[in-house]
């Protein structure tokens, strides 16, 4: 998303004004770019050679992105029965679906199991033997792995980190002795095939996460010993995106996957098994914006408040962890004065705002904003909560917009031509 002739123009490979379809569709409502999507799961399957892709749905499951995610052979990483339910929905077959998550119900492992999916990501000595109870009872022998917490510090915000000793997810080393009690009791009732780790999410120093893999592979190894029939090591997700900064074409996303193949290709060298990963947020974060139109300004002592009609019912993150996200006007006006605002949501809670302190050009009732990098995370943590609509979906690829349906939208962009003469081709 970059400006052209003064106007927020939404794509990479090909652009079209933004402005165009605010300025018809007065509801909120995200966009998604579909061809940016494709081309980050192309660039993440090129660095290592046999590398499975399993996308993280939790970070976006509308069902187009899932469905462009399926037709580039992409499997999925699922954290619920739900999860599960929605991507066999869309046509993920058992045998590509990850079933991670701290704490899956006894119904969730009867689904996963009598299913047979690829992989159910144990996370405590617990769930393993609840699984191998319920893998007896219905006579199935679920593949396993051993979700990892190597205890490194991710350096990324505390609610998002989950490989360090503090954190819930995950089984440390100590806990192998009682694992490996559980699993010579259980006979052949399941097979231990792989290990996972998953040390947090956001990550920009890739670092923590090298020394995360070196750490768990001598585990790896010693389990395979053992004679389990270890065969997939899987290096979670975590990638992070540059919320801070404007974008570029091409995209900075595509460096950051360039370190990590590289990383990937150094830390399991020699590796001979299959290495899966379970990305989220690099594969669609900055594919995705949020419109909101103003409704009010509001003027108060101490702060201009711009009063918007999305808000932390539609994107969680500002609230949830104090993220930022870069407040954009769809018109650019180089004539107006420059002003600090609080960009803040309609919801009834102090903490609905999208934006603190931010400096804009002066905003006028009736314009729209856009929140830019809000693929991820967004609409998948969106709620109903004070009773608001869902924001309304939108897809951009190859020159054509559609709903969430499919049904082309893109004669809403004939106006785009008569918008200071922008002009639509690539
Ligand atoms: C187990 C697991 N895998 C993958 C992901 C995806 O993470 P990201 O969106 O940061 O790539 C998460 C996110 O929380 C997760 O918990």
């Amino acid at each position: 998303m970059i400006y052209r002739n003064g106007l927020l123009s939404f794509g990479e490979d090909h652009l079209f004004p933004l402005q165009a379809l605010a300025a018809q569709k007065s509801d909120p409502f995200y966009i998604y770019d579909l061809s940016g999507m494709r081309q980050r799961a192309r660039a993440l399957k090129a660095t290592l050679p046999g590398l499975e892709i399993h996308y993280a749905m939790k970070a976006n499951g509308a069902n187009r992105i899932l469905r462009t995610f399926r037709s580039e052979g992409t499997g999925i990483d699922t954290v619920s029965g739900g999860e599960i339910r929605h991507a066999l929905a869309v046509g993920f077959p058992p045998g590509e679906i990850i079933f991670s998550g701290v704490g899956k119900t006894r119904t969730e492992l009867e689904l996963a199991i009598g299913l047979g999916i690829k992989q159910i990501n144990v996370e405590s000595p617990q769930e393993l033997q609840r699984i191998i109870a319920l893998a007896r009872a219905l006579g199935k022998k679920p593949r396993c792995a051993f979700r990892v917490n190597p205890d490194v510090d991710a350096k990324t915000h505390p609610y998002i980190t989950t490989g360090f000793r503090e954190n819930k997810f995950g089984m440390g080393d100590h806990f192998l002795p009682e694992l490996r009690l559980i699993l010579a009791s259980a006979g052949d009732a399941v097979e231990l095939v792989g290990l996972t780790l998953h040390i947090g999410s956001q990550l920009q120093d890739l670092a923590p996460l090298e020394d995360a893999i070196r750490k768990t592979l001598p585990i790896f190894y010693s389990l395979q010993e053992e004679g389990h029939p270890m065969r997939t090591f899987d290096v979670g997700g975590g990638l992070g995106i540059r919320y801070q900064e404007e974008h570029t074409l091409p995209p900075r996303d595509l460096a950051l996957i360039e370190e990590y193949g590289a990383l990937l290709r150094r830390a399991l060298k020699g590796f001979a098994g299959q290495v899966l990963c379970e990305p989220g947020r690099i594969l669609v974060g900055s594919c995705g914006t949020l419109v909101g139109e103003v409704q009010y300004l509001k003027e108060t002592p101490d702060r201009n408040f711009v009063i918007l009609n999305t808000g932390m019912h539609h994107l969680l993150r500002p609230a949830l962890y104090q993220a930022h996200h870069r407040i954009l006007p769809l018109v650019l006006h180089p004539d107006r004065q420059i002003k600090r605002y609080d960009v803040v949501g309609p919801i009834c809670e102090s903490s609905d705002v999208l934006g603190k302190e931010r400096e804009l050009q002066e905003i006028f009732q009736g314009e729209f904003l856009a929140i830019a990098d809000a693929g991820a995370y967004g609409y998948s943590m969106a709620t109903l909560y004070n009773e608001h609509p869902l924001p309304k979906e939108f897809f951009w690829e190859e020159q054509v917009l559609s709903d969430e349906n499919g049904a082309d939208l893109s004669a809403l962009l004939d106006s785009a031509r008569k918008l200071r003469d922008f002009d639509l081709s690539p």
